[in-house]
């Protein structure tokens, strides 16, 4: 039974009628298909092609083959009771070479899975960068380029012409961060390139990309949607006296240099001078804060898995860097933020090695409610990777369901602390190719059986329908 307005404070843990119970996936992660219906490469299928790039030699060719089963996955969703649905939609299928006429039978994909959506009651929720930048993009730059940003805004433009009446929010970029430090600094992501000033430029574009993304959607769009960005925002928790320095460089670098520009129209000065001995910030030009704070967003996405330990190296012995960014691969941070050292955290761990902490959750969006007070907030992203076993047809991953409520919970908290939550997307609906990592890590709540490509739906799958039915945290 639906309720309009629990109160948020009750220890019931119940969710209003308003809360969007979903599930997010990512095209590069899902989809396959990579040859088919005239789409054009991705910087991913590069790097996943390159050896010694992806764990295995995985690429995403065939991935889930969501491509081909759409339909049944988007029943799957209906079963489970999904509200809404965050997916991305491949530049590369639009556009070929990330500049051009539309792809007709690329972008009659995404028709389908809207219009599918759309019959099923579940809500689109559409992220139009998740990582998979055109090759030919790159090949004149890539991100470290302005003329990405503009052609960003011309694919925007060109998605929300199609799609712009159908769409319940538009989510520009997800995490900004991946994008401009992964992929440009410590080189762990596509296009693997390492280089701190073109990682600075890159984030610099990507907001830019925001900003002129926004605008040109606001100017096609018929149906009065959301708009948004996904950020993966570092909780960070001080250690020892140089704690609080370090907090504050990974803050700015990680948190700050994303959200002031788009909330406050600013880079913020501490970040500057983080970061003057890397770069001058010379690719900020005249007006470009005003284009990336100038389309206001109406929510922010949020992708929480854990919590960092931080302090500033002292200059002895090995830097600490228990940030799963270790093996050799280099920091991916610029600057000052690159004395920073991570510290191992206490368990438990999930099979990523990431440390598992729901209070660093309710911290995040409550203090990101406290900076920007009138903000409605979404979890666009949380949930766990596991070693699931398969036992007589079943997943019994309890692991997985108690992550999930405990993070539920926190955000339940964190609501009734006053944070204006609005949904919440738990990742991921299905198993999938987990970037460097390729099949090796298991997200979904459904398992994909790689070989047969079956999918079976795991006990956290029906521990959260069941959230989704009652509107309350199951035991
Ligand atoms: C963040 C990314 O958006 C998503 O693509 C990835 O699979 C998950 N986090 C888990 O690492």
């Amino acid at each position: 039974m639906k309720q309009d307005s629990p109160d948020y404070r009750d220890a019931g843990l119940a969710f209003g009628a308003e809360f969007l119970f979903g599930s997010a996936t990512a095209a590069y992660q899902i989809e396959g298909a990579a040859g088919e219906d005239g789409r054009g490469a991705s910087i991913w299928d590069t790097f996943s092609r390159t050896p010694g790039k992806v764990l295995n030699g995985d690429t995403g060719d065939v991935a889930d083959d969501h491509y081909h089963r759409w339909e049944a996955d988007l029943d799957l969703m209906a079963e489970l009771g999904l509200e809404a649905y965050r997916f991305s939609i491949a530049w590369p299928r639009i556009q070929p070479t990330g500049r051009g006429p539309v792809n007709e039978a690329g972008l009659a994909f995404y028709e389908r899975l809207v219009d599918g959506l759309i019959a099923r009651g579940i809500r689109p929720i559409a992220t139009l960068y998740h990582w998979d930048l055109p090759q030919a993009l790159e090949d004149e730059g890539g991100w470290a380029n302005r003329a990405t940003a503009y052609a960003f805004a011309d694919y925007a433009r060109l998605v929300g012409q199609r799609l712009g009446d159908r769409i319940e929010i538009w989510t520009t970029l997800n995490e900004p961060w991946c994008s401009a430090y992964l992929g440009y600094g410590s080189g762990v992501h596509a296009p693997g390139v390492t280089d701190r000033a073109k990682a600075l430029a890159a984030v610099h574009h990507l907001n830019l990309a925001h900003g002129l993304g926004l605008a040109a959607l606001r100017e096609v769009v018929t149906n009065d949607p959301g708009f948004s960005i996904t950020l993966n925002l570092h909780v960070s928790r001080p250690e020892g006296p140089s704690g609080p320095e370090a907090v504050r460089r990974i803050d700015g670098l990680a948190n700050r240099v994303f959200l002031e520009p788009i909330l406050d129209g600013r880079y913020p000065a501490d970040v500057l001078e983080d970061t003057a001995a890397v770069t001058d910030w010379s690719f900020v030009e005249d007006g470009d804060l005003e284009i990336i704070s100038g389309v206001p967003i109406s929510v922010l996405g949020v992708n929480y898995y854990s919590s960092g330990r931080v302090r500033v190296w002292d200059g002895e012995g090995p830097k600490a860097s228990a940030d799963g960014h270790k093996d050799g691969a280099g920091t991916p941070w610029p600057g000052a933020a690159e004395e920073v050292e991570f510290l191992e955290q206490p368990g438990p761990y999930t099979a990523m090695g990431w440390n598992i902490d729901p209070s660093g959750l309710e911290e995040l969006l409550v203090g990101l409610h406290e900076r920007y007070p009138e903000l409605p907030l979404m979890v666009t992203e949380n949930g766990a990777a596991f070693d699931d076993v398969v036992e007589d047809g079943a997943v019994h991953d309890a692991a997985r369901t108690d992550y999930l409520r405990r993070h539920f919970t926190a955000a339940h908290r964190a609501m009734g602390r006053g944070v204006p939550l609005t949904g919440y997307q738990v990742w991921s609906l299905l198993d999938n190719f987990e970037w460097a990592y390729g099949y090796s890590k298991r997200f979904g709540i459904v398992r994909v059986e790689y070989e047969t490509l079956e999918r079976l739906p795991k006990d956290s799958a029906g521990w959260y329908a069941e959230l989704i039915r009652t509107r309350r945290i199951p035991e």
